[in-house]
């Protein structure tokens, strides 16, 4: 059996993971747009049946070593006094027993999965073109790459994330929507100072905007940033800089 998987991130690795030890042979290859691993982004909590899946792949050491070791939630006041705290032995609150980063759960789920011998990695591809066998489109036949190649394959996954386009290639329309909720987020990497501590502090402006700094294991302290425009200008302008370059989209994330 040939298995192919788009998207090397958390899904797809653990996809893979789980196809390729299942006993029976099965053949998984993964694909991935990024010319390598994308090991970026925020806190992930990891709790129910993500606990029972690290656990069966023998990764919980690993996973612990890289707790966010984040003690909780709390709310900052205008003039900046911590008030209304959810420490991390609170039932239900948002921070969970167990954060870690998304990029490094990402390395991590990689790690042990690019050693297994039915498993191979292919960076800088991505699917161009699905081909079905029956008319309703319901059996996969061939997958065309964008590297110009053609294969086979007995079963395909998407693991491409919210912005997917293989669903988009191989469901009608109406059923790859994305719902709009109207928030434009900005996730990054600052340097840690003095007074940072080890909760996640929210900060909830004026102009439905948040502003929020959390722990993270490398050093440095992850930051947000949220908001909902007012008026369809403001909209706009969010819209024009989600295409923007990066140095426009932090100048217009400063101001
Ligand atoms: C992660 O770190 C937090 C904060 O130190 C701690 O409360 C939590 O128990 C840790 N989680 C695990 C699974 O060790």
């Amino acid at each position: 059996m040939r298995v192919i998987i788009s998207g090397a991130g958390i899904a797809g690795s653990t996809a893979a993971y789980f196809l390729a030890t299942a006993g029976r042979h099965i053949d998984v290859t993964v694909l991935e747009k990024a010319p390598r691993l994308l090991a970026h982004g925020q806190n992930v909590d990891i709790e129910d049946q993500a606990i029972d899946v690290i656990k069966k792949m023998g990764l919980m050491e690993q996973v612990r070593r890289y707790n966010t070791t984040e003690e909780g939630t709390q709310f900052i006041s205008p003039n900046g006094r911590p008030f209304a705290p959810f420490p991390v032995t609170g039932a239900g609150g948002p921070t969970s027993e167990l954060e870690i980063l998304r990029g490094d759960l990402a390395l991590i789920t990689y790690e042990v999965t690019k050693v297994l011998p039915n498993v191979h990695f292919r960076f800088g591809t991505t699917i161009k073109r699905v081909f079905s066998s029956k008319q309703d489109g319901d059996e996969l036949d061939r997958v065309e790459l964008s590297d110009g190649e053609t294969e086979s394959f007995d079963a395909l996954v998407a693991a491409d994330g919210q912005w997917s386009k293989t669903r988009s290639m191989c469901f009608p329309e109406s059923a790859v929507s994305v719902v709009d909720m109207g928030v434009y987020a900005a996730y990054f990497t600052v340097p840690k100072t003095a007074n940072d501590n080890k909760y996640w502090n929210l900060y909830q402006a004026l102009d439905s905007k948040i502003i929020g700094t959390r722990p993270d294991p490398h050093g440095t302290t992850r930051a947000m940033f949220t908001c909902v425009p007012r008026n369809a200008a403001q909209k706009k302008s969010w819209e024009d800089i989600k295409r923007a370059d990066r140095l426009t989209q932090e100048k217009h994330i400063a101001k």
